[in-house]
């Protein structure tokens, strides 16, 4: 749903380079246990995601459903002691199996990470100049060609006066204002995927519309990846061509932004979608999902979401249900496809 006018915009299919090759991103079966005391607890299990050149791929969940995890290990990026299965390539590579400097390169030029606070990527001390152009200079561009690249990325992100916010620190900049300044970093080495971790949750709502179109603007022009991540369904509509839901460090849910919201075939997607506020007139009001969200380590041997689920059978609780094909996408749940949800 866009917010600006409140009505579900249908993305337009052309703006999306029509390019069948390989994906950027594949996901395997990804496995991640992470150290807590003396144990490992689990937090993502047989995470399976694929994301296209061009393609803007969504992933939803609650709080802790392991969405930040799943991100940080695309950039090898999870904490010490983390324990991993299964697969993550970008490009054809296997981040899993990098090396530190190996993984130095894929950060440096295959994949760019974009925060949900700006403020928590940039160092404040240092002009933004500097900033944009590190990476360049450290690859070996001199400086004149990196100043230049510099300049034609501010311009490029909506940067009024981009020469004059070379000079300037990023406290002389609005939340938005440095989000584009990051987002600017981040195509610098022209990325083949973009990681938006909740790019714009700190941003006023009329800020984040325009980050969203320049996220969108950006991935058409140039054909990068975008994998991006939020808690708010009524955003993913607007900014993705798929959408894959987490629960408790699972996959519970992935298809078309379309069908998803049309037709969820996962009652916790359905659930989500209830809780999302409508803002057209006579839109229903929200309904919370009751209870609270499971972590993997605590969900039971069946489905994790069915002591929340209103449609749960005693198997449920039992046998868990495998992500298998629904409608035109794949659905994790025992009634998958008797309608429930509708
Ligand atoms: N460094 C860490 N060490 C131990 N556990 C962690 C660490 N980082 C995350 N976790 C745990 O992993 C689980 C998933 O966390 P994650 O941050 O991926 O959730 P999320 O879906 O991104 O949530 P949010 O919407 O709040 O950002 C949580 O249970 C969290 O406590
Ligand atoms: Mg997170």
């Amino acid at each position: 749903m866009n917010r600006m006018n409140g009505q579900r915009e249908r993305k337009d299919a052309t703006a999306v380079p029509a390019d069948d090759g390989r994906p950027v991103l594949e996901i395997d079966g990804l496995g991640v246990r992470l150290p807590d005391d003396r144990a490992r607890r689990p937090i993502l299990d047989g995470v399976d995601l694929r994301v296209r050149p061009g393609e803007s791929v969504g992933l939803v969940g609650e709080s802790g459903s392991g969405k930040s995890v799943a991100c940080r290990s695309v950039l090898g990026l999870l904490p010490a002691g983390a324990r991993t299965s299964g697969e993550v390539r970008v490009a054809g590579r296997d981040v899993l199996a990098m090396s530190r400097s190996e993984l130095a390169g894929l950060r440096a030029r295959q994949v760019a990470m974009v925060y949900q606070d700006p403020r928590a990527s940039v160092n404040p001390l240092r002009r933004v100049g500097d900033f944009l152009t590190e990476g360049l200079r450290a690859a070996g561009t001199p400086a004149a060609t990196a100043d230049a690249r510099a300049l034609e990325l501010l311009d490029a992100v909506g940067i009024r006066d981009p020469r004059g916010a070379l000079r300037r620190r990023p406290h002389e900049f609005s939340g938005g204002m440095l989000q584009r300044v990051v987002i600017a970093a981040a195509l610098a080495a022209e990325p083949a995927l973009i990681v938006a971790d909740e790019p714009t949750t700190a941003l006023d709502v009329t800020t984040q519309a325009e980050i969203v179109e320049l996220l969108a603007r950006l991935r058409a022009e140039r054909g990068t990846g975008l994998l991006f991540v939020t808690h708010d369904l009524e955003l993913a509509a607007t900014v993705c061509d798929r959408v894959y839901v987490m629960y408790a460090g699972r996959i519970v849910e992935t298809r078309g932004t379309d069908e998803l919201f049309d037709r969820p075939r996962h009652p916790y997607t359905a659930g989500l979608l209830a809780c999302t506020p409508g803002i057209e007139a006579g839109a229903p009001a929200p309904r919370p999902i009751p209870g609270r969200p499971v972590s993997l380590a605590e969900a039971p041997p069946g489905c994790a979401f069915a002591a929340r689920c209103a449609h749960a059978l005693p198997r449920c609780s039992e046998e868990k249900p495998a992500l298998t094909r629904h409608g035109d996408g794949l659905a994790a749940c025992h009634r998958a496809d008797e309608g429930i949800t509708l």
